[in-house]
């Protein structure tokens, strides 16, 4: 979790980097784009990596799911990454998807704060 919550402040260094250069009309260096993506990448994996060991773990544990709104909360951040990464693959042919790339990720934030607070709520349930 650590790892995707420094991939998205990556995310959110080299995409406003990219906003910046496009809207001042100044050149920006050709890596940071691959760069952008490389974390893009990262943090889809991880958080896919997140929600299968949050769900085999809880079945293998419980046998069953939905336990708290830790799950909708997880459902809605991976629902919301693969939304973006979708979005962006597609910036260049239609530009309005940039609008809700960036829309998605600003909701994103709150949706990552949610599953922190409700996965460390279900953590307080396994201390005795
Ligand atoms: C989910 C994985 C992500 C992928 C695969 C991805 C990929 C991309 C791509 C391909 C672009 C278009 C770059 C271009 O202009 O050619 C872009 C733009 C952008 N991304 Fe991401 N991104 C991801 C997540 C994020 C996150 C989490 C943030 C912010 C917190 C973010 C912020 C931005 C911003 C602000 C732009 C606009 C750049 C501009 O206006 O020119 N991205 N992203
Ligand atoms: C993107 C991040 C995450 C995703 C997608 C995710 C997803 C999930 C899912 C789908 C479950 C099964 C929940 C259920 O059926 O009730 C689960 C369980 C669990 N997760 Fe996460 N999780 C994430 C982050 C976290 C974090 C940050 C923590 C701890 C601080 C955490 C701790 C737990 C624990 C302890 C369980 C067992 C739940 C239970 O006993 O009901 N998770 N996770």
């Amino acid at each position: 979790m650590g790892l995707s919550l420094l991939a998205y402040l990556l995310l959110a260094i080299t995409g406003v980097w990219m906003f910046r250069a496009r809207t001042t009309r100044t050149s920006r260096p050709s890596w940071l784009r691959s760069l952008h993506y490389m974390f893009g990448g990262s943090l889809v994996l991880l958080v896919l990596l997140l929600l299968a060991i949050g769900i085999v773990g809880t079945l293998g544990h419980f046998g069953s799911l939905g336990h708290s709104s830790h799950l909708p909360a997880g459902l809605f951040v991976v629902g919301l990454v693969l939304l973006s990464a979708t979005s962006a693959i597609f910036i260049n042919s239609q530009p309005w998807m940039r609008s809700l790339h960036i829309g998605t990720n600003i909701i994103l934030f709150l949706g990552l704060v949610w599953v922190s607070l409700t996965g460390w709520d279900v953590v307080q349930k396994y201390l005795p």
